[in-house]
């Protein structure tokens, strides 16, 4: 086994680095990345970290030795599991496991094909309320977009107007994930953003209890919801969980696909020669509105989506526990040890990638694909952990683009570069004003 420690910035006493990486979280996993390499040791907020970004390495994580690393509770239930509970984003064992095989269908297969009718109708409406030199802020219009259509398909209710309120109390709750040492402050305490968070909290649970009561109405048996009270009349669900899971659903499976989209246009826009071999694509094959079928045919479209993914993860570091000693990249790695996995480096590596900083839908050949280690690109994680929603969400992302760009281009109002906010995936700190362009 072997005896290597890893090295890492020095810090100071009692912060160590917290207060390089509160500046500038992105930027500060980077540096730490070219001084010290493959394993490199972190000290933020009290929390020792390795930091991993050997493709090898995180393979072993992630796949291979999965069973050794769990998904630690950071910030214990000041975390993330304080709001998603037994979620499946964020349990572990045996509720995990049960859980993931009873919701995996509702993911995959036919199932998909099911979804293509309502992401499509859902983009032709937002369409057809824009008019040409509307201006727009596209995060949020992304946001209640996606929104909209993860209630739909998977929990079988309409939130019609309830967007904003909805889009509003995620982003006071995300707040709270902000990094900084503010953010793990006890709930109970009542600083301003704890107020915020949990006003917003009990917003949420009650938009969840009124889709509860929609799909009553609209929902069907087969629908995510649907299996979920399916599992609840058996007995081998409660009320409390079946509230995580929706919670769950509402937050990863609107907001990461809401940024990719936001982040496609914003690159699209920088980038006159891409965006015009986007919508010549688009002209060729699709006649009205894009089918699932056409998606074959779009090989510029998905090029798009998996460089902005690329170098905008929205997803952009996953964190692992190692419960026993471990080895990772010639490092000796004790147990309990804290290791990231920050896709946000790994994806702006020159070993892996030319020109890393630029954004090139036509690097993705399918010998570059080959080419690439595994693990040098991962929007969706991989191994048992695997972002269940990473099908949806490819499918969802190309609809979308393909429906709005088939219609409109869309124009940066201002050419401040893009400011970014790590919270649990990486935000833009402003609105992102776009003009709508009618094609
Ligand atoms: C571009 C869009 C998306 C990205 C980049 C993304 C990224 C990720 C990543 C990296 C993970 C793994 C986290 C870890 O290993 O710790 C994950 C897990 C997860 N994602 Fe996504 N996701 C996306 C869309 C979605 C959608 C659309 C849904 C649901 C409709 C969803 C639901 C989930 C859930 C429930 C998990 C936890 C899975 C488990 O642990 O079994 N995601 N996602």
């Amino acid at each position: 086994m072997a005896d290597r420690v890893p090295s890492g910035p020095e810090g100071v006493p009692f912060l160590g680095s917290s207060l390089q990486y509160a500046d500038d979280p992105l930027r500060f996993m980077e540096r730490v990345a070219d001084e010290y390499g493959d394993v490199a040791r972190i000290d933020v907020y009290n929390q020792e970290v390795y930091q991993v970004i050997d493709p090898g390495a995180i393979r072993r994580v992630l796949v291979t030795n999965a069973t050794n690393y769990k998904k630690p509770s950071l910030g214990g239930d000041e975390g993330l599991g304080g709001l998603l509970g037994d979620g499946l984003l964020t349990s572990n064992g045996e509720h995990w496991q049960r859980q993931r095989k009873v919701m995996q269908p509702s993911f995959y297969g036919d199932k998909l094909n099911e979804y293509a009718d309502i992401i499509v109708g859902d983009s032709v409406e937002l369409a057809d309320s824009w008019h040409d030199g509307k201006h727009i802020d596209i995060h949020r219009e992304m946001s209640e977009l996606t929104l909209r259509i993860v209630v739909e398909s998977l929990l079988g209710a309409r939130i019609d107007g309830m967007e904003r309120t909805i889009r509003k109390a995620l982003l006071e709750v995300g707040e709270r994930f902000r990094p900084g040492p503010q953010g793990f402050v006890p709930e109970e305490v009542p600083t301003p953003r704890n107020v915020r968070y949990r006003r917003s909290v009990e917003i949420l649970d009650r938009i969840l209890r009124e889709i509860g009561r929609q799909h009553d109405v609209h929902g069907t048996e087969d629908d995510l919801l649907g299996t979920l009270l399916g599992e609840r009349a058996e007995g081998r669900l409660d009320e409390e969980s079946i509230r995580n899971e929706m919670m769950t659903m509402l937050l990863a499976g609107h907001d990461t696909t809401a940024l990719t989209l936001t982040y496609a246009w914003y690159l699209l826009s920088k980038h006159p020669e891409a965006e015009r071999k986007f919508h010549q694509e688009l002209d060729s094959v699709v006649e009205g509105s894009p089918t699932v079928a056409d998606l074959g045919e779009l090989d510029y479209l998905e090029k798009v989506v998996m460089e902005t993914m690329r170098l905008y993860p929205p997803a952009y570091v996953i964190y692992r526990q190692a419960v026993e000693t471990d080895e990772l990249a010639g490092y000796h790695i004790p147990a309990e040890t804290v290791v990231s996995t920050p896709q946000w480096v790994v994806h702006r590596d020159e070993r892996f990638f030319d020109d890393p900083e630029a954004f090139r839908p036509e690097r993705w050949t399918p010998e570059s694909r080959r080419e690439l280690p595994e693990f040098a690109y991962f929007p969706f994680g991989g191994g048992p952990r695997k972002c269940i929603g990473d099908g949806f969400a490819m499918r969802e992302a190309k609809l979308v683009l393909a429906t709005l760009g088939s219609k409109f281009a869309f124009e940066l109002v201002s050419d401040t570069p893009l400011s970014l906010v790590p919270f649990v995936t990486i935000h833009p700190e402003n609105p992102v004003e776009m003009t709508v362009c009618a094609r």
